[in-house]
């Protein structure tokens, strides 16, 4: 559990769901050392390469579930979450029922006006281009479902921010017409 200590020290507290080798995690506590970022990874080998890359003072890094973890967090405690691609598992339309009650958790933790920031992707199931027409339908049904769970939908953007490198991200740019991305502001009233 992390403490309310910790927390208090930093104005501003951003927690990366999944963060992989945390490289993105990196680069943004790099650019920004008045903030506590911590960083949660279940995979032991990732979370290992995020150990090895990174040692600032701003920087938590966490192995193990993020679903075990972010309802121990006190309520109304940090200013932003990420999620950047995640599992199927965390946001596959066809398992809404199995993840909704996690988002709706993790808004009973984001601060009034804190941001859960979504980079997700849609592919064919037959590995086509995604046609237009298949990725508004699926954005509006992004939109229309976090907003049912009490978000306000602040912005939506195709791709990933340019700025973001991931391991998974820059992998994925090199195919944008069959992996097509979107990023999600989502925000607590
Ligand atoms: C598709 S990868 C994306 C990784 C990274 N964000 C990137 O863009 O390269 C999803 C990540 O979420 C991690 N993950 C899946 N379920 C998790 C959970 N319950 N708690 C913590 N991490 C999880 C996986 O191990 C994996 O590293």
């Amino acid at each position: 559990m992390l403490s309310g200590d910790k927390l208090a020290l930093y104005p501003r507290v951003v927690m990366e769901l999944g963060m992989g080798d945390g490289r993105l995690l990196g680069s943004l506590a790099r650019a920004d050392n008045r903030s506590l970022y911590i960083g949660i990874e279940i995979d032991e080998t990732q979370c290992g390469e995020a150990r090895s890359r990174l040692s600032a003072e701003n920087i938590m890094l966490l192995h193990g579930s993020f679903e075990d973890f972010v309802p121990t967090l006190p309520d109304c405690s940090i200013d932003m979450f990420m999620a950047v691609l995640p599992d199927p598992g965390f946001i596959d339309r066809g398992r809404y029922n199995t993840w909704k009650p996690f988002y709706a958790r993790l808004l009973s933790k984001l601060k009034r006006g804190g941001t859960f920031q979504l980079v997700t992707e849609l592919t064919d199931d037959l590995l086509q281009p995604v046609s237009d027409d298949s990725y508004h339908e699926w954005t509006a049904w992004l939109m229309q479902t976090f907003a049912s769970l009490g978000f306000t939908v602040a912005g939506l953007h195709d791709g990933a921010p340019p700025e973001y490198s991931t391991r998974c991200l820059d992998q994925f740019r090199g195919d944008t017409q069959r992996i097509r991305i979107v990023t999600m502001n989502l925000t607590k009233p």
